[in-house]
């Protein structure tokens, strides 16, 4: 799956909200439609959000800031997403979690140069190929810290 995501601005996130019925129930996947076209959801949507679908902007933060899914921050451009599930850390995916933490961000951080978000996931259905990560949209498997610092440099080279 790729995942399109459009720059923000109040017209897109306009245009966006008007294909959602105006129901005060629809606030999480409003959101949720902001984050999925946007990337994450920025502080001007909370108000669409409210006007759209007839609620208050106390309602629509509340919403945003219980799931944590619900970003608040654009992402970064590379998001490495490191499998913590029980198969993973059998593999090695803690020793994986402690070399990215000592040479690129730790989990929940962005790296210097601001082009890596860096995340724990439990379970990405590789179990079998573990320790796994997913890299943007590219799940890889039978991880070694060389093997990702690669997968990584090609992410980059991406960009
Ligand atoms: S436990 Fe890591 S992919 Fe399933």
């Amino acid at each position: 799956m790729t995942l399109v995501v459009t720059p923000w601005s109040p017209a897109a996130g306009e245009d966006l909200l008007d294909l959602l019925p105006a129901d005060e129930r629809l606030i999480l996947p409003a959101l949720q439609a902001v984050q999925q076209g946007f990337g994450y959801v920025p502080k001007e949507a909370v108000a669409l959000i409210a006007v759209a679908l007839n609620v208050s902007v106390a309602d629509v933060h509340g919403v945003l800031t219980y799931y944590h899914e619900l970003r608040t921050t654009a992402p970064a451009p590379i998001t490495l997403a490191i499998c913590v599930a029980e198969a993973c850390q059998a593999t090695g995916s803690r020793e994986l979690v402690a070399h990215v933490g000592a040479n690129l961000a730790p989990v929940g951080g962005r790296s210097d140069d601001g082009q890596v978000d860096v995340v724990e996931v439990f379970c990405l259905g590789n179990c079998a190929l573990g320790p796994a990560a997913l890299i943007n949209e590219r799940l890889v498997g039978r991880l070694t810290t060389k093997a990702l610092e690669s997968a990584l440099a090609d992410a980059r080279a991406a960009l």
